[in-house]
């Protein structure tokens, strides 16, 4: 869809490269993060690719197109750009900053108040409250919406994101990051995305372009890049917790196994048998409702042999928080495991215990990945 072929560009008055002999492909519907220090050149890309500015040598297409041999009004019109510093006009309102490109593609003026509603309940924003009031008026977090509004008003098939939720707090960003992949999962546009942030990267894109001064270093998917690591350049720049990293790549339900092991209240002096029957090494305490309340675990059981039924309810409550939603991901897994001093959680789906996980699979997990 996006081709850039031995793309360099080389600012007036400079002598080194901004970008350098770049071979870059991103399919149709896919999320491309671009990523890299400060510097490395993500921003001349996106320019060159919506001819903001001209490469010094080397092809962009789109869809088979040439850019440079494409009108770049017209071209500018069909892509979404999101730039690094929001950009909305100060002394335009909201309504007014997200209905540029639709007055520029000639839509009438009931279809551009219409589109500039829907976009803004799209984007989270109540339009009532928004359409009428100036960029000043808005926090942080409001202004990154109506940029990413303003940037999808006429719908078009690419969009460039420039840092688009740099601005916001990290709560903010999160919430943010995760409207958007919802909002993705429909729209199936192709993106290119730029971050300084690995993280952000790991979390937003199919697949992830590493740059640093000028040149792409490793593309491939967040899987491929943080299981093999090109160099020692991609290696310090996703950091220490690589592996941990790669666990946020997978939800708990991936790898939970079905017929947890439970127990009721009543049923517990028989619960070494049940344990040893079932191979189990963790099992729940449920509740007549067959609701999940607490934990109890081999090792428990192992260091204290002759515990009461009391003391063993006791054990179990101490591991009440033992239970992880399906949706959450291995990484959070393991937080909980450290957190509740166990090897094994619970997995709900809704109010319903419909799993197990372990600490061994997501051992089995992380290794089999890293050797994908
Ligand atoms: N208009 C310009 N004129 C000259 N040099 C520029 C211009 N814009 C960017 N550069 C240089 O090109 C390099 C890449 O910049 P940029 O693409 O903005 O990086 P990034 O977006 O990754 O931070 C930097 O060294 C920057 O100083
Ligand atoms: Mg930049």
């Amino acid at each position: 869809m996006i081709e850039l072929n031995d793309v360099t560009k080389i600012y007036d008055g400079q002598t080194v490269p901004a970008v350098e002999s770049l071979d870059l492909k991103i399919n149709e519907g896919e999320t491309c993060v671009f990523v890299g220090p400060s510097g490395c050149g993500k921003s001349t890309i996106l320019r060159m690719i919506n001819r903001m500015i001209e490469q010094t040598s080397g092809t962009i297409t789109i869809n088979g197109e040439e850019v440079r041999g494409t009108d770049p009004d017209h071209l500018r019109m069909n892509i979404g750009y999101v730039i690094q510093q929001i950009g909305l006009l100060p002394h335009r309102t909201v309504a007014e900053n997200v209905a540029i490109v639709p007055r520029l593609h000639g839509w009438d003026k009931d279809k551009i108040c219409k589109r500039v509603d829907e976009l803004l309940e799209l984007m989270g924003l109540i339009p009532e409250e928004t359409r009428d009031k100036y960029p000043a008026q808005l926090s942080g977090g409001q202004m990154q919406r109506v940029g990413v509004a303003r940037a999808m008003a006429v719908d078009p098939p690419v969009m460039l994101m420039d840092e688009p939720f740099g601005a916001v707090d990290p709560i903010v960003r999160s919430h943010l990051q995760d409207e958007f992949l919802r909002l993705q999962t429909e729209m199936r546009k192709t993106i290119c995305f730029v971050t300084h942030d690995i993280n952000e990267a790991i979390k937003m894109g199919d697949t992830i372009a590493i740059f640093t001064k000028g040149h792409l270093v490793q593309h491939g998917t967040p899987q491929e890049i943080l299981s093999k690591p090109k160099n020692e350049f991609v290696r310090d720049f996703i950091g220490q917790d690589r592996v941990v990293k790669m666990l946020t790549l997978f939800q708990v339900r991936s790898i939970a196994k079905a017929n947890p092991c439970t127990i009721h209240e009543d049923e517990l002096p028989n619960i070494r048998q049940k344990m040893k029957e079932q191979q189990a090494r963790g099992c729940f305490l449920v509740d007549q409702s067959e609701a999940p309340c607490g934990l109890i675990i081999a090792e428990d059981l192992e260091r204290e042999s002759d515990a009461s039924q009391e003391r063993l309810k006791e054990l179990a409550f101490s591991r009440r928080g033992a239970f992880i939603d399906q949706h959450l991901l291995l990484s959070d897994a393991l937080s909980y495991m450290l957190e509740w001093d166990t090897d094994y959680l619970g997995v709900m789906n809704g109010q319903d215990l419909s799993g197990v996980v372990s600490m061994a699979d997501i051992r089995e997990c992380a290794s089999r990945k890293e050797g994908d």
